[in-house]
């Protein structure tokens, strides 16, 4: 194989592309196209994407604004369902000031529609012709701020969840911050509900609004004054940020199904969750809590997974218990100091620990009842000495060899005058490029309560950061990554990370890179794509089978303003040169695909 080809899907590393550049670039011989952008039409009755006279009635008809967890699921050769979290909005960039200082009303409205989620079903001529968006779909869907969720487990119905928008707390309304997430075995979507603190205004003056970073201050979209249970600050919405913050469950193949937020799980700044099926049965999903010093969880489901039975493996997430974990180094402390140096045994690693909060679907924190430990997850686990962790994002077994992957991102924090200093599992002080832990359960069974872990990568431009560290794999002939934040795999258990955070760290846009986790290239890191200016790389979706390759383009020219764009993404790309009038980047699912497929044979 040529340098940089293993397995069916053979590559040629890109080269890092500085900041300031806004391209979308991919490896010799692949080209790319968009799928869908925001404002696209997904409905008959959706009308054209109107930039300078965007209103919400158009917005909740179209395509949403950030795009971050996607995926494509395969129905026939030529038939797929697209999935797409749209996390939150970037007003600055998606109106002109006039509007933005003018218009309040509208730019909420939209800003409102922009957010939520978007199933779109897909069509291709053939294996080799890029995916497109099928408009009026029957399982085209938009959930908006008010579809409705039920809730399931046992923190449904309680005192905690009661509101005046939902008198019995089994109910809630809409889904916002909607980060990353996972596809089950049985074919639905998870979704994390992850910096939803930031749409509420409250007292912010209890141990619990303080934990969850919940502010007496006007929020920054202003939706305090569009729909008052925003406003947490009186009595009968106090309890509406405890609606936000869980994982959402959405079943794409049924248009008419209602989500599910699934209380078992807990809440926190959920990142996404990823679920496999351990050996005996039980569904096991892996979660970060992303924020600073936060933890890692896991939920093994109580019921046994049924081949074949998908009515009942849906109800799996619903009851089962919480663990939160606890990393133990095998190195001399003195040894960590926090350089992110590699200790004497030549690695980082050690064992660990799953401490349940709750246990046969009851908690086990003393003072704190099932409900308030599910709904107040992260007093819970303050209290049994889980680790704090450099900010787990995307956390995700691999489905080859059930091993774990916890990508931290980074945490400039991280150090003696922080809420923590370095240890061996967050071994860098002020830890600017972030790592990614391997973990392996004990007995190679999910549902174990103890297991071993190894850092796969330190993560950084090794000739700019000296411990930049690749399980051995020399520094000299991999990709520079720093942030990682989603994670997947292909066919052959290669692991691919995007990133989120480059420009500011070691200077070049963010990405997409595979990582070779077994053999003698274990740790070789090689950069596939790279995104447009001030954009985060998420996704991603490998089909390396099809040598295809998606990933959504989140917050192009984030850092620029309407009337001074920093991107043009992607319509200044494509599909077609750039027309006159007034434009402004537009964030995008993105299919990579091989050259010879653009071209009839
Ligand atoms: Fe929305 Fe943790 O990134
Ligand atoms: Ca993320
Ligand atoms: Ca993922
Ligand atoms: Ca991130």
């Amino acid at each position: 194989a040529a340098v940089g080809e293993t397995g069916a899907f053979g590559f040629t590393p890109i080269a890092p592309v500085p900041h300031m550049v806004d391209e979308f670039t991919v490896p010799e011989g692949f080209d790319w196209t968009p799928i869908l952008r925001w404002g696209d039409p997904l409905f008959a009755d959706s009308p054209a994407f109107d930039l300078l006279n965007q209103t919400a009635e158009a917005q909740a008809r179209q395509f949403g604004y950030n795009v971050d967890y996607t995926d494509i699921i395969r129905t026939s050769a030529t038939t797929a369902i697209l999935f797409v979290n749209h996390e939150y909005t970037n007003e600055n960039i998606m109106f002109p000031a006039e509007q933005l200082a003018g218009d309040p009303e509208r730019v909420r409205g939209v800003g409102l529609k922009a957010h939520g989620l978007s199933v779109v079903e897909l069509t291709r001529a053939d294996e080799t012709s890029p995916w497109t968006p099928i408009v009026g779909a029957p399982l085209n869907r938009r959930f908006l701020d008010d579809t409705p969720y039920a809730f399931t487990g046992p923190a449904a119905g309680s005192e905690l969840l009661r509101t005046a928008t939902s008198a019995d707390g089994l109910t809630a309304r809409g889904t916002f911050g909607n980060c990353a997430g996972g596809t089950t075995p049985w074919g639905t979507i998870l979704s994390g509900e992850e910096n939803f603190n930031g749409y509420f205004r409250t007292p912010g003056t209890s141990e619990t609004d303080l934990r969850y970073g919940l502010a007496d201050e006007e929020t920054v979209r202003g939706w305090e004054a569009l729909d008052p249970r925003f406003d947490a600050r009186s009595t009968e919405h106090a309890n509406e940020p405890n609606h936000f913050g869980w994982i959402v469950e959405v079943d794409p193949m049924d248009p008419n199904s209602t989500p599910r937020k699934h209380t078992a799980m807990g809440r926190f700044k959920h990142e996404g969750a990823n679920v496999i099926l351990a050996a005996d049965g039980h569904a096991v999903a892996y979660m970060g809590d992303d924020e600073r010093f936060d933890y890692l969880y896991k939920f093994v489901s109580r019921d046994r997974a049924i081949d074949g039975d998908r009515a009942h493996n849906l109800t799996l997430l619903e009851n089962g218990d919480l663990y939160v974990a606890q990393f133990s180094g095998d190195s001399p402390a003195a040894e960590i100091d926090g350089s992110g140096a590699l200790p004497a045994d030549g690695g980082f690693g050690g064992t660990g620990r799953w401490i349940p909060l709750t246990q046969n679907g009851e908690s086990v924190i003393d003072g704190m009842s099932t409900a308030e430990v599910l709904v107040y997850t992260r007093l819970a686990a303050d209290r049994v000495g889980a680790t704090k962790m450099d900010r787990p994002e995307d956390v995700e077994p691999n489905p080859l060899t059930g091993r774990v992957y916890v990508a931290c991102t980074n945490n400039t924090d991280r150090g003696p005058d922080g809420k923590a200093p370095a240890d061996e599992v967050n071994p860098r002080t002020e830890n600017r490029d972030g790592h990614v832990i391997e973990i392996t359960e004990d007995g190679g069974s999910q549902t174990a309560t103890t297991f071993t872990w190894t850092l796969l990568l330190v993560a950084g431009d090794p000739a700019q950061n000296g411990t930049s560290y690749f399980s051995g794999f020399p520094a000299d002939q991999v990709s520079p990554i720093s942030c990682p934040d989603n994670l997947a795999f292909d066919s052959q258990g290669n692991l691919w990370i995007s990133t989120d955070g480059q420009p500011s760290t070691i200077g070049y846009n963010d990405g997409l890179f595979r990582v070779t986790l077994d053999g003698p290239e274990r740790g070789k890191v090689e950069q596939f794509l790279s995104v447009p200016r001030d954009a985060e790389t998420c996704g991603p979706v490998i089909h390396d089978d099809e040598r295809h390759v998606f990933v959504s383009v989140q917050h192009p020219g984030e850092e620029g303003t309407f009337e001074a764009p920093n991107s043009l993404f992607p319509d200044a790309m494509k599909p077609a040169p750039l027309g006159g009038g007034v434009h402004a980047p537009r964030p995008s699912v993105i299919q990579v695909f091989p050259l010879a497929a653009a071209e009839p044979s």
